[in-house]
């Protein structure tokens, strides 16, 4: 598969399928898939001192401070695979986010392509996080019942095993929902007055979603 565009933003609720697709566009493309939500997971992993900052806020669903994530984020595609293409899952996720990404990319002559808005129903978004399960090794993603591995608990992909997150409790998850309509929807008013922003309908299946993502990098 081609692409013209090679620099994009996935934006999207909890549960709308950034992580699935953006998987995706990496294995089909070879974009550099950048997750914010991934990056801090794995610090809180290992320990680090910006791990121990971020898992209180993460384990109860609330944003990470934007200075904290726009510090990795921003460290991060500095480096020369990004400059290929990447797709961003799970950032920015403030408008001081957003401004701060446009400044990077400025100061590194580069600047974004296209925004993917995924629309999905509340109700699916809750069923699709209160199912999943992911891979503690490789990080694929599974869901229970949508998208079931062949041995339950276990990875198709590596053979790992399959763990629950921890803000995939319900409480967490309501507080993830009402940090996203608060704080996060606004992007889509941000990104369609530069005309950048496209809709993918996400609610659907994982295939009717990619090939709407496709083609809407090969336009224009
Ligand atoms: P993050 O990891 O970014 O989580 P999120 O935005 O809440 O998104 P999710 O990963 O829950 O969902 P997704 O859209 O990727 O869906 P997925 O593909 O997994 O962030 C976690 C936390 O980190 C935040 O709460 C915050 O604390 C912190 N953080 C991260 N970035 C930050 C930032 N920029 N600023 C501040 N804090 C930040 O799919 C969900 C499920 O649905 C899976 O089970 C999947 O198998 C299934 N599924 C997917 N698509 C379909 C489909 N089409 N049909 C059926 N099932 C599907």
């Amino acid at each position: 598969m081609g692409a013209n565009k090679t620099k994009l933003i996935l934006l999207g609720a909890p549960g709308a399928g950034k992580g699935t697709l953006a998987k995706m566009i990496q294995a089909e493309l070879g974009f550099v898939h950048l997750s914010t939500g991934d990056m801090l997971r794995e610090a809180v992993k290992e320990g680090t001192e910006l791990g121990k900052k971020a898992a209180g806020y993460m384990n109860e669903g609330k944003l990470v401070p934007d200075d904290i994530v726009i510090g990795i984020l921003g460290e991060r595609l500095l480096a020369e695979d990004c400059e290929k293409g990447f797709v961003l899952d799970g950032f920015p996720r403030t408008r001081k986010q957003a401004v701060a990404l446009e400044d990077i990319l400025r100061g590194e002559r580069m600047s974004l392509d296209l925004v993917l808005n995924l629309e999905t129903p509340e109700e699916v978004l809750i069923q699709r996080l209160s199912g999943r399960t992911q891979c503690e090794s490789c990080g694929a993603i599974y869901h229970e019942e949508n998208i079931p591995s062949r041995d339950p608990g276990v990875c198709d992909k590596c053979g790992g095993k399959l763990y629950q997150r921890e803000d995939d409790r319900k409480e967490a998850i309501e507080v993830r929902l009402r940090a996203y309509r608060e704080e996060t929807a606004e992007l889509i008013d941000f990104y369609s007055e530069d005309g950048l922003l496209k809709s993918v309908d996400s609610g659907k299946d994982v295939e009717t979603a990619f090939k709407q993502i496709a083609a809407g990098l090969k336009d224009g």
